[in-house]
């Protein structure tokens, strides 16, 4: 990944758009530095002054960041708001509701199929929706602290779950509708989720996804490693309209019950239980360089003033927008720029179940000129893969809605923002490239738009307080220009607080690496005019189409194949994609190297994981370069895993135990053929 940025112009500059200017809430440089200047040194009174426009059902007594990030000095941690009540449910909807926009439509949701039932929903609906779904958790038994496991399609019932949870005080813990049962399991046993809320299938584009089948053996799954799902909520999607014979799945009696039975009979306003600031309001798994999936764990104030704040400056949120985030809920980008940051700041946004190719390949710029999107916020894959289509798809709409143009998950290239700024902005338009993490919860660099002047492929510079550096291998601080590991000197509120369950994974995890800061996992370079560029990731994590896939876990799923007995991943640069998985993989003494083998290795990686980590291509290595010490050198991996391996340069190999393995390597090539 960090190949897009060795040719990159980092002088070229696109202006402001001065008609957003005039209107931005920060309009000049000059302003954006005085901001994040009082962010830094007086925290106090410029998140203790935003944070006062919610309701705390208790005031908060000290604003924060209180946190320490050196081991030595004892525990990580980090806190914000203390002594504060509140609920972000409530701030999301009772608040709006309260201020008068009741009848202001919060979601409109767009369904897969441009003729299906769309239906729009206001503020006052979605409340007394999230009432109803809360009322019934709680006769469930569920209270304060119990989590809940939520495997939804993008409809309008996954944020309003996700809302009712927080209302009264349940952790949710959403999982992506592309994961397998596999993964599912693992992460209900690990949240110790005794509730899921699942759909029976839905469509995307002419497929159908089973969710509830899905489910149905994830609990089986669960079960066989002790642990026991007591109820599954199912929201009939399909069921009733002429796909229901689509989806196939069993019925538990006793366990099993559909989501309008579920929520039909309660009442539609229901208490709010005020929990402290730093209660937990939702965890969510991630990928990480080592092993099983992490469960990040975000609380509540600081989240909630984090989401609320970047959505209001990065996005430049004013009262007439109209916003669409492309992302699901299943990720992060779903969770802080659909559930909470839009909400937070009383929007109007889309909520999209398809997929942006059906029925054609304009469907997103469809769905923007038929709700007048004037914010639109995607992933650079997305962007490169419509670029493929053209331009006539997107100009064939009418997009003079559109005022700003958002970028997420992964480096953009310049050649795809500058399509995104000429083609889909009609020029006009402002670019934020938004750079952070599922940990960060929201983001940690992007440009204000009307008041920085942007660079096709920088995400520019740090959101209000946050305060980053850039290290070198050893730690040190780097002045001026320069290129290392991004890391964090102090945390913007909405920072994980810690891996569920797991406090001391998480200090190793994100602190070991350089005392006192929390380290990203990412490579970064700072130009002569301050302005960060991503360079990817530096560890073995790829990015995949946006989606964060930890090595080690392809790896695992690929030995769990009885004739495997080794695998090494390794990402390579893909045109649409920005990364693709290729796996070197060793087959037991005996077995024979067969290519029928491959599309079954492939399908166990999607049974285990899930469609989006499908390997690219498979390499057979009856040897892989290792130390003496018997270190995979990966290094070597990645280079023999490049188009033009024959004339990469290995580097050293000398270490090697065995060098001629490069060569069997070279010479079994699956690129050769
Ligand atoms: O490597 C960075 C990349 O995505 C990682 C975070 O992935 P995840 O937790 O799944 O969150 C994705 C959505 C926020 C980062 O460590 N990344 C994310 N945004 C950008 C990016 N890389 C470059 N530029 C970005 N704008």
């Amino acid at each position: 990944m960090g190949d897009f940025n060795q040719e990159v112009d980092m002088s070229e500059m696109f202006k402001v758009p001065e008609q957003l200017r005039a209107k931005a809430h920060v309009k000049s440089m000059e302003e954006y530095q005085t901001m994040y200047k009082a962010s830094i040194e007086d925290p106090e009174t410029f998140w203790g002054d935003m944070a006062r426009g919610f309701h705390w059902e208790t005031p908060f007594t000290k604003v924060g960041p209180t946190f320490n990030f050196d081991r030595a000095k004892g525990p990580v941690h980090m806190s914000w708001f203390d002594g504060g009540k509140t609920n972000i449910a409530y701030n999301c909807l009772d608040r709006n509701v309260e201020r008068g926009l009741g009848d202001r439509i919060a979601i409109h949701y767009e369904c897969n199929d441009m003729d299906d039932q769309h239906a729009s929903f206001s503020y006052t609906q979605v409340l007394e929706m999230v009432c109803k779904f809360a009322n019934a958790l709680k006769a469930e038994g569920v209270t304060k602290g119990d989590r809940v496991s939520i495997y939804l399609p993008m409809t309008v019932e996954l944020p309003a779950a996700m809302l009712a949870c927080a209302r009264i005080g349940a952790v949710h813990s959403v999982v992506f509708g592309g994961f397998s049962a596999d993964a599912l399991a693992g992460r209900i046993v690990d949240a110790q989720s005794k509730v899921v809320i699942t759909a029976d299938g839905v469509m995307r584009a002419t497929k159908p996804v089973q969710l509830k089948s899905i489910t149905d053996k994830a609990c089986q799954l669960a079960e066989a490693q002790g642990f026991k799902v007591e109820r599954v909520v199912c929201v009939g999607r399909l069921k009733g309209t002429p796909y229901a014979d689509q989806v196939k799945h069993d019925w538990v009696e006793g366990r099993d019950v559909w989501c309008s039975d579920f929520i039909g009979s309660q009442p539609a306003t229901c208490a709010v239980e005020w929990v402290a600031s730093e209660d937990p309001l939702f965890m969510l798994y991630t990928s990480g360089s080592t092993g099983r999936p992490k469960g990040v764990l975000h609380t509540t104030a600081g989240y909630m003033l984090g989401t609320f704040a970047t959505m209001k400056y990065v996005f430049d949120y004013q009262m007439e927008d109209t916003f669409f985030c492309t992302a699901d809920c299943g990720w992060i980008t779903g969770h802080s720029y659909i559930t909470y940051g839009p909400m937070l700041n009383g929007a109007t946004q889309v909520l999209f179940e398809g997929v942006p190719t059906h029925p054609e390949v304009d469907r997103f710029w469809k769905i923007c000129a038929k709700y007048k999107v004037t914010t639109f916020y995607t992933a650079p894959t997305a962007i490169r893969a419509l670029m493929k289509s053209g331009e006539e798809p997107v100009t064939r709409n009418d997009l003079s809605s559109l005022r700003l143009l958002g970028s997420v998950g992964e480096p953009i290239n310049p050649e795809a923002w500058k399509w995104y700024h000429r083609v889909v902005g009609g020029g006009r338009c402002a670019i934020a490239d938004t750079y952070w993490q599922t940990e960060t919860g929201s983001h940690l660099l992007a440009p204000l738009v009307g008041a920085v002047d942007c660079k096709p492929g920088s995400a520019c510079f740090p959101f209000f307080g946050v305060e980053v550096a850039i290290l070198d291998d050893k730690g040190v601080e780097l002045e001026g220009e320069c290129s290392g590991n991004l890391v964090l000197k102090r945390p913007p509120p909405s920072m994980m607080r810690s891996l569920y369950g797991d406090h001391a994974r998480f200090e190793e995890a994100y602190f070991s690496q350089f005392n006192g800061y929390y380290f990203t996992g990412d490579g970064c370079k700072r130009d002569k005019d301050g302005y960060y560029w991503l360079t990817g990731r530096m560890d073995d994590v790829i990015n995949v189409s946006g989606h964060r896939i930890g090595t080690a876990e392809v790896e695992s799923a690929l030995v769990a194949f009885s004739k495997v007995a080794e695998a090494a991943v390794v990402g390579f640069p893909h045109d649409i994609k920005g990364e693709g998985i290729y796996c070197y993989v060793t087959l037991n003494e005996g077995e024979e190297y067969d290519d029928a083998l491959k599309p079954k290795l492939k399908a166990q990686v999607r049974e285990m994981i899930g469609a989006f980590a499908t390997p690219d291509e498979i390499h057979w290595a009856p040897g892989l370069p290792k130390t003496r010490s018997g270190k995979i050198m990966r290094r070597v991996l990645r280079k023999i895993a490049l188009p033009d391996y024959l004339t990469q340069d290995l580097g050293d190999t000398s270490t090697l135990a065995d060098p001629s393995v490069v060569d069997v390597l070279k010479a079994n090539h699956p690129r050769a053929a």
